[in-house]
């Protein structure tokens, strides 16, 4: 069974970026314990980072011939990004929405996000290990 990690924008800067807000670890080493993770699932694990909107996008659509489920930290698009939104919307496979920070307890134009909706559910505020935990979640969706 195969799972993609998308990590948006900015998320390539993780371990420098604001280390007290989204953590001290790197992206590659997020990458290995969700891979580390995976391999204990049993499932075939994909992560990509991407900056552009439209890289994202394209990104979920090809997944949908692909994987059987997604993971998605959209980043900053998270809050306003309709066409992203649309996009996991129309590939119909179960997404599970990620973000380090708890985006409800910070400044008001992140409280809200409208990729969350189209999602099957949202991980906010666990750091790295809400990755593990929807990719536990992906899994028991996916046996079902
Ligand atoms: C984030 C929260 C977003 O508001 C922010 O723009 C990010 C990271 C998170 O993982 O907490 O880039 O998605």
């Amino acid at each position: 069974m195969r799972v993609l990690v998308l990590h948006g924008p900015n998320l390539n800067l993780l371990g420098e970026r604001e280390p007290h807000i989204y953590g001290s670890q790197t992206l590659a080493e997020v990458n290995e314990q969700i891979s580390t993770e995976a391999r204990q699932l049993g499932l075939d694990v994909q992560c990509e980072q991407h900056n552009g909107e439209g890289q994202l996008i394209d990104a979920l659509h090809a997944a949908r011939k692909q994987y059987a489920g997604v993971i998605i930290n959209p980043g900053a698009y998270a809050h306003y990004s309709y066409a992203i939104a649309d996009a996991i919307t129309a590939i119909g496979l179960p997404v599970v929405e990620v973000h380090l920070s708890n985006i409800t307890s910070r400044e008001p134009f992140r409280r809200k996000s409208v990729t969350a909706s189209a999602c099957r559910a949202v991980v906010s505020g666990l750091g790295a290990s809400g990755y593990v935990l929807a990719l536990r979640a992906l899994a028991g969706t996916l046996e079902k």
